[in-house]
C-alpha cells in the first residue's frame, strides 16, 4: 500500500451503508424529475453498480472490462460535475465543499490511473479497487447528504444547471453535446463568442464516442 494509500484510507471517515442508504434517499426526496439532482443520483447509482461488477470480477479479462465500464460512468460524471456543479456550489457561498469536492475527485483520478497500471491478475489490483470504492463511497455520501442538497436549496438557475450537467455528461459518455443553445442570459459569456465559434465546430466534430460499449453494458445493469 502506497502512502497516497495509507493518507486516503486515514481520513475516509467510516459512516455506515445504513447512513449512505439514508443519504440517497434524503437527496431523492429534494430531485424533481429529470433534473441535475435526478441525474446525479442515476449515476452514482451506476457507479455504486460498476465498483460491485469490479469487485466480483474474477478473471483478467473481466477485470479489465469492469475497469472500463466504472471508468466511462466516473469520469463522465465527475467531469459534469467539475464543470457544472462545483463552479454553482462555490458561486453560491460553499467555496470550502467545492475544494474539497474537487480534491476528492482528483485524488481519486490518480488512483484510477494507478489501478489501470496494476496487473488485472494480482492482488494488489482488488485491494486498490477496494481503497477506491471506498473513497468515492464516502464523497458521494458527502453530495447526497450535504452538498447537493445545499446546490439545490440555494442555486437559482437549477434549469441552467440541469442543461448543462446533461450537455457535460453526454458529451463525454455519448460523445454528443446536445443540441446548441444560446447562453443563458444569468451566465454571461466574457470571451469573444465569434473567436470562438470555429474551435467549437472543431471540438464538436473530434468528440467522437468514449467507450460506447462500456458504457452501454455499465447503463444496462445499474439500479434507479
Ligand atoms: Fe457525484
Amino acid at each position: 500500500m502506497s502512502i497516497v494509500d495509507k493518507v486516503l484510507g486515514a481520513i475516509t471517515p467510516p459512516e455506515s451503508p445504513d447512513a449512505r442508504a439514508k443519504a440517497t434517499d434524503k437527496a431523492r426526496g429534494a430531485a424533481a424529475p429529470g433534473d441535475w439532482l435526478s441525474m446525479a443520483l442515476d449515476h452514482h447509482g451506476q457507479i455504486r453498480a460498476a465498483f460491485e461488477r469490479a469487485q466480483a470480477a474474477a478473471s483478467a479479462e473481466d477485470r479489465i472490462a469492469a475497469f472500463k465500464a466504472l471508468a466511462t460512468v466516473l469520469n463522465g460524471h465527475a467531469l459534469a460535475e467539475e464543470v457544472v456543479l462545483y463552479p454553482a456550489l462555490a458561486k453560491n457561498g460553499e467555496k470550502a465543499h467545492a475544494s474539497l469536492a474537487y480534491t476528492e475527485q482528483t485524488t481519486a483520478k490518480m488512483q484510477m490511473a494507478e489501478l489501470e497500471r496494476i496487473d488485472p491478475a494480482d492482488e494488489a489490483w482488488h485491494d486498490k479497487l477496494e481503497h477506491i470504492q471506498g473513497a468515492v463511497l464516502h464523497h458521494m455520501f458527502e453530495e447526497e447528504g450535504t452538498w447537493f442538497l445545499e446546490l439545490k436549496a440555494k442555486a437559482p438557475d437549477q434549469a441552467f444547471l440541469t442543461r448543462r450537467y446533461a450537455e457535460e455528461y453526454g458529451r463525454y459518455v455519448l460523445g454528443v453535446g446536445g443540441p446548441p443553445t444560446a447562453p443563458a442570459a444569468s451566465e454571461p459569456r466574457t470571451f469573444a463568442a465569434e473567436a470562438d465559434t470555429a474551435l467549437e465546430e472543431v471540438g464538436r466534430n473530434d468528440a467522437g464516442p468514449l467507450q460506447l460499449g462500456a458504457r452501454t453494458q455499465d447503463e444496462a445493469g445499474g439500479p434507479a
